[in-house]
């Protein structure tokens, strides 16, 4: 939709006055890069297949009302069309379709005059190619009788179905294509995980290599979207430290985020906001953020990411209620910012993975003990036998952010372009085997950086990460303090 309204704005909006013109983003991708990213794709693609992507479905929410639409992401990669209903074939090489040779070929829905009166204007078949630089067009419609035999292919390759797609009235709709799709290529069951030796073409392998490829490494037009979400998130980070005091409540705060995020334009949280006070912090996807008021004394855990244009920030702050990090919080806190210093010194092209993870855990483990809030770093000590994971730092890393919060790549090596999250945590429950001055202390700190040859480059730098500078934030006005609204009435 997003991409489709700025074409159209464009097309629709070339006379008018230029202010007029300028409240309008002009900062999506373009055809082009959706164009090359289907070339990069076709290249590594083996001879003589087809890929074949599918929108994702509609997702309704109750009754007759649906979630926003959300694109898939690989699908949005290449094509930047973001209406449902759809479905994408690339070509190896060129095929001859009613005389006609196709190197890739899009489904659409068709226009409906009275659908478009509720859920705005479909994209027309006429349009794809000047909108889209896709040359061959269809109405999903045309796809039941296409004439297209998918077994000369070698191999017809795509993402196995988790059949969570539902039948709407309209014809042509996913799930249709989908059956469609699943007829003509002879899919049986979703168990058939590699080449069938029975002479079936299907391939449920190959696609997802070539896209952890394509996706984990950015292009130039993506960096600078994920710099923007990542300015734009950590800006609005920087104004709710400001505005934190006792007596918010999680979900105000998480309002406040939104607010901020959506003025610098972000569309969407790319992932749902966890904000956590005190306890809530030791739930890693804590999404609730029920907490009516936040207590003084508590720390607050805001793992939070604004989306632009399609691509995620992933940033998280930990920081005291009332400003002031106590004793217990300041010596955890400074114990997770010095891991993530470990990890982000190694961090450059050629340091694998497991490098990171593991300087963040020596750092951790050490400094716990140190602490005292491990006795011993004996294995029964430090791992939960319950879980299977480090008692305190029950999760990874690092992983790659882009058109999804935990997006597609390697997690082998490092490589130049790529954009990875470092966000090592202590989480101490209340009930834990250590003095209970420790318990329901939890501290998450998460950066974004940027893969370079010869290091990193620390996108989120716009919010504070070290203790000293958050409390100094924290004594800041905000621009929320007069923000006073009338008391809800008892009736
Ligand atoms: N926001 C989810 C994560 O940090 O991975
Ligand atoms: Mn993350
Ligand atoms: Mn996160």
């Amino acid at each position: 939709m997003k991409k489709t309204l700025f074409i159209c704005s464009f097309f629709l909006l070339t006379n008018l006055p230029t202010t007029a013109q300028n409240e309008y983003l002009n900062d999506f991708l373009t055809s082009d890069f959706h164009k090359h990213r289907r070339e990069a794709l076709r290249k590594q693609m083996p001879n003589n297949s087809v890929a074949v992507f599918f929108s994702n479905p509609v997702r309704n929410r109750s009754n007759d009302v649906n979630y926003i639409y959300h694109q898939d992401p690989n699908f949005h990669y290449l094509t930047g069309h973001n209406q449902p209903h759809s479905m994408l074939l690339v070509f190896k090489q060129p095929v001859e379709i009613n005389g006609q040779p196709m190197n890739e070929v899009l489904f659409l829905r068709d226009r409906n005059a009275l659908a478009e009166i509720y859920d705005g204007e479909r994209m027309a078949v006429n349009e794809v190619k000047a909108e889209l630089g896709i040359n061959n067009a269809f109405t999903s419609t045309v796809f039941e009788h296409f004439n297209l035999d998918f077994k000369q292919f070698d191999r017809v390759s795509f993402y196995d179905f988790f059949d969570d797609y539902r039948d709407h009235p309209e014809s042509g709709d996913l799930y249709e294509i989908v059956n469609h799709f699943k007829q003509k290529v002879g899919y049986e069951s979703s168990n058939n995980l590699e080449i069938e030796p029975k002479g079936n073409n299907i391939d449920l392998v190959t696609l997802d290599s070539i896209m952890i490829s394509l996706r984990g490494i950015k292009t130039k037009e993506e960096i600078s979207l994920l710099r923007k979400a990542v300015d734009i998130s950590t800006l609005a980070q920087a104004e709710v430290m400001k505005a934190m005091k006792p007596g918010l409540s999680e979900t105000e705060i998480q309002g406040l985020h939104e607010y901020i995020f959506k003025k610098y334009r972000a569309e969407y949280e790319g992932y749902p906001s966890i904000v956590g006070a005190g306890h809530n912090g030791c739930v890693l996807h804590y999404i609730d953020n029920y907490k009516p008021r936040i207590a003084d004394g508590e720390l607050i855990l805001m793992d939070l990411g604004a989306e632009y244009h399609g691509y995620t920030a992933d940033v998280t702050r930990t920081i005291p209620v009332n400003g002031k990090f106590n004793k217990e919080q300041r010596l955890i806190y400074d114990l997770v910012y010095e891991a993530q210093e470990a990890a982000l010194k190694l961090c450059k092209e050629g340091t694998y993975f497991d490098d990171l993870y593991q300087a963040t855990l020596k750092v951790i483990n050490d400094g716990l003990l140190e602490l005292g809030v491990y006795e011993n770093l004996n294995e029964e000590t430090i791992m939960n036998p319950q879980t299977g994971r480090n008692r305190y730092y029950p999760h990874g890393c690092c992983h790659h952010i882009g058109l999804d919060v935990h997006d597609k790549g390697e997690y082998d090596e490092l490589e130049e372009n790529m954009v990875i999250t470092i966000e090592p945590g202590i989480y101490i429950p209340a009930g834990s085997p250590t003095d209970e001055k420790w318990w329901d202390i939890a501290v998450r700190i998460e950066d974004d950086f940027l893969i370079q040859k010869e290091g990193c480059e620390l996108l989120s730098d716009k919010a504070p990460r070290k203790s000293s500078e958050i409390e100094k934030l924290m004594t800041q006005p905000s621009v929320f303090d007069s923000l006073v609204l009338p008391e809800l009435e008892e009736k």
